[in-house]
Parts: structure tokens; sequence; C-alpha cells
């Protein structure tokens, strides 16, 4: 009693954000005192800088991100050193507002783990040099983290996931296949052999000049397909299926990519527009792009799925296909993949839209 009242006595004198941190450093059990462990996870891989505070038990403290979309989407791409300088810009502010937001200090953190791998260079770069700082001032333990990895095991912050479990990772940089049989523990069964289906939708939305449509110049090329492809008929153009012909888990996209630019040239000709106007079929080229890159993707799955089951990596009791990344917060992609898994007798697992896309909370 005399120690509870003491610790009061020392508590009324704090600032309120000092007291916030050290109630919530415990967890009061009867008869029990849990120290929880607070980790700060930094993400500068690619274009968000993004950071997040999570305690051991899952709770997420409080997050901060900054995203460069807007001046990527105005630029034509992400140019690495654009990137790099915005995330030196913001990397401190954002680091701040996290740890505020949590009401932790520095000094109560456990741990820092910041994204090292795979990514931009440049961007990776300025998330390590930033961590490093404060892991020397504050001497604090350094986890290294694997992005994709982050990714694959997002879904266990939101559900109850057993290893082992099939992922498919869909993003801007990435597109895998692989079964995860532990922390950084993967079997990986395919990937996509030139560039990743987020970045081949970027590249469509920027070809079609969506960012010339009010409605659309904010969002992502992903997201702008999904939204103008509502209004679409997919059933107007007719792209081929990419690697039919190959037996494996395996994907491509550069070659719809091609194939898409052409058409776009083409009927660019025919209703005699320039380059950069936005052609009166752009919705049904986007619907049908769209539906070539959703089951293009979800064959390979239904293949990968085949393979599990048939050599027990996926039994019965544990069927479970995980699909993350920014390309994952697509609907149509999802409902697509939904037919593969009832059909297969697993169940599809998705995380929420906001840790879909890159954030500091995978990472933590
Ligand atoms: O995971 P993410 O945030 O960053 C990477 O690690 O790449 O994914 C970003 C990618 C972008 O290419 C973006 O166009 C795509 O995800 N994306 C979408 C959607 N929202 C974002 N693609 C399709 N449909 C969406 N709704
Ligand atoms: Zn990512």
């Amino acid at each position: 009693m005399l120690t509870l009242n003491k610790t009061l006595g020392v508590l009324c004198r704090l600032p309120k954000w000092q007291i916030r941190g050290f109630l919530r450093s415990f967890t009061f059990r009867p008869g029990k005192q849990f120290l929880h462990k607070l980790v700060l996870g930094i993400e500068t891989s690619c274009d968000d800088t993004a950071a997040a505070v999570m305690d051991e038990t899952g709770n997420i403290l409080g997050e901060a991100i900054h995203s460069q979309t807007e001046v990527h989407l105005k630029t034509g791409g992400i140019i690495p050193s654009v990137a790099q300088q915005l995330h030196r810009e913001n990397i401190e502010k954002i680091v701040k507002k996290t740890l505020c937001a949590s009401g932790v200090t520095p000094n109560e953190l456990s741990a820092i783990a910041t994204t090292v791998k795979p990514g931009l260079a440049l961007s990776l770069g300025v998330g390590l040099e930033y961590s490093l700082q404060l892991v020397n001032q504050y001497k604090k333990p350094f986890i290294p983290v694997h992005h994709m990895e982050a990714h694959a095991l997002t879904i266990r912050i939101t559900n109850k996931v057993d290893f082992p479990f099939l992922v498919l990772l869909v993003s801007g940089g990435h597109c895998l296949l692989a079964i995860v049989q532990g922390i950084s523990d993967f079997l990986l069964l395919g990937k996509s052999l030139d560039i990743a289906p987020g970045d081949m939708l970027d590249k469509v939305a920027r070809r079609l000049s969506l960012i010339k449509h009010p409605a659309y110049s904010t969002m992502s090329g992903g997201k702008a397909i999904e939204h103008l492809a509502k209004q679409g008929n997919r059933l107007h153009f007719d792209f081929q299926h990419p690697l039919h012909y190959c037996r494996n888990c395996d994907f491509s996209f550069s070659g719809l990519q091609t194939a898409v630019d052409k058409i776009i040239t083409q009927k660019e000709k025919e209703e005699g527009i320039e380059e950069g106007q936005i052609l009166s079929c752009a919705a049904d080229i986007a619907a049908a792009v769209q539906h070539t890159v959703a089951s293009h993707i979800a064959k390979r799955t239904h293949r990968a799925i085949l393979f599990c089951q048939q050599r027990g990596f996926l039994t019965p009791s544990n069927a479970i296909l995980v699909v993350s990344g920014g390309v994952a917060s697509n609907l149509y992609i999802r409902r697509t993949l939904e037919i593969v898994t009832r059909a297969t007798n697993c169940v599809l697992l998705c995380p929420p839209v906001k840790l879909c896309t890159d954030n500091g909370i995978m990472i933590a």
C-alpha cells in the first residue's frame, strides 16, 4: 500500500503523457503484474513513411503514416531519389507522432524493428539510418524485418492462424505464393517472372491518363482501375491470359501490359484523340484488365492450393489461404479468389484494407 501511495505521488507530478505511458507499460491482473514489452516498428521500403508501437499482446498503441502517392502520381511513377528525400523530410515527424499517440517515450521501448529488405535501396536506407540512430541513442535492441514476411504475418494480428498456411502476396513491388511454415520459414512456390500486378495496374492507369480525371487523380493506379472498372464492361476487350501454357505457380504481367498499351494506342487513333486524353472506352479497358489480372492470379493460386493439398502441406483442418499486399485490397480480385477457395474447401483470409497496404503496424 505504501509503495502504491508513493508511486501515485510520483505519478501526480509527471506530465499526463508520461503517466499514460507508465500505466500502459503494466497490465494489472488479480494477483499478477505483467510488464508489457513495447516495440516501435518503422517502414520506409517504398513510398510510405510509416511507424507504429505495439505491445507483445498485439495491442496497437499508436501509429502514423505519410504517403507519397500524390507526389509520385504527378511525376508518373516513383523516382527513388524523390522518395528518399520525402522519407528524410518525414521520418522524424512520423516517429514522434507515433510515440506521442502511443503515450510512450523512446526509453520505454523494448526494441526497434525496421524493414531492411526488400525495397528501394535509397528508401530503405532512410529508415535504417534513422532507426540505428535511435538504437544507439537509447541503447535498444534492433530487429531487422523482411518486408514480405511482415505482409505475410500481418493476418496473425487480426485472426488466429496457425502454421503452416498458404500466402499470396500481391503488391506494387511483389507477387509471390509461398507456404508459411513458421516465422521466417517460407517455402516459395511461385513468383512473378517480370513485373508485379500493382506496378502493371499503375502503368495502365498512367497510360489511360486517369490522373486527369478528378475522381481518380489522388488514387493509386490499382485503386483507380478498380473504381473505373465498376462502370465498364469487361467483355468488350479480350486479353490473353498470361502463362496459360506453363504448368507451375509463377506469374507474369508485362505481356498483358504491352497488349493493353497496344489497344490504348489503337483506340486513341480510332477516336482521333491525342495521347493524354481520356478514351471513351477507358472503363471497359479497366474492367477487362482487372478481370485478366484477377483470373491469372486465381488460376496460379488454384494450382498452388492443389499442390499443397496433394503433398499434405495444407491439411483439411488448416486449409488457409492468406492474401495480402496492396493489390489484395481489390475486392474484384478477392471475390475471384473466393471462388477458388470455396471450390477447394479452403478458408480465405485477408487483413483489413488498411493493413494490406504498407504500414508500420505490420513491422512492429
Ligand atoms: O503493398 P503496397 O502498399 O506497396 C508495395 O509494397 O508495393 O502496394 C501498393 C500497390 C500499388 O501498385 C497500388 O496500385 C496497388 O497496390 N493497389 C491496388 C489497390 N489499392 C492499391 N491494386 C488494385 N486494387 C486496389 N484497390
Ligand atoms: Zn508492401
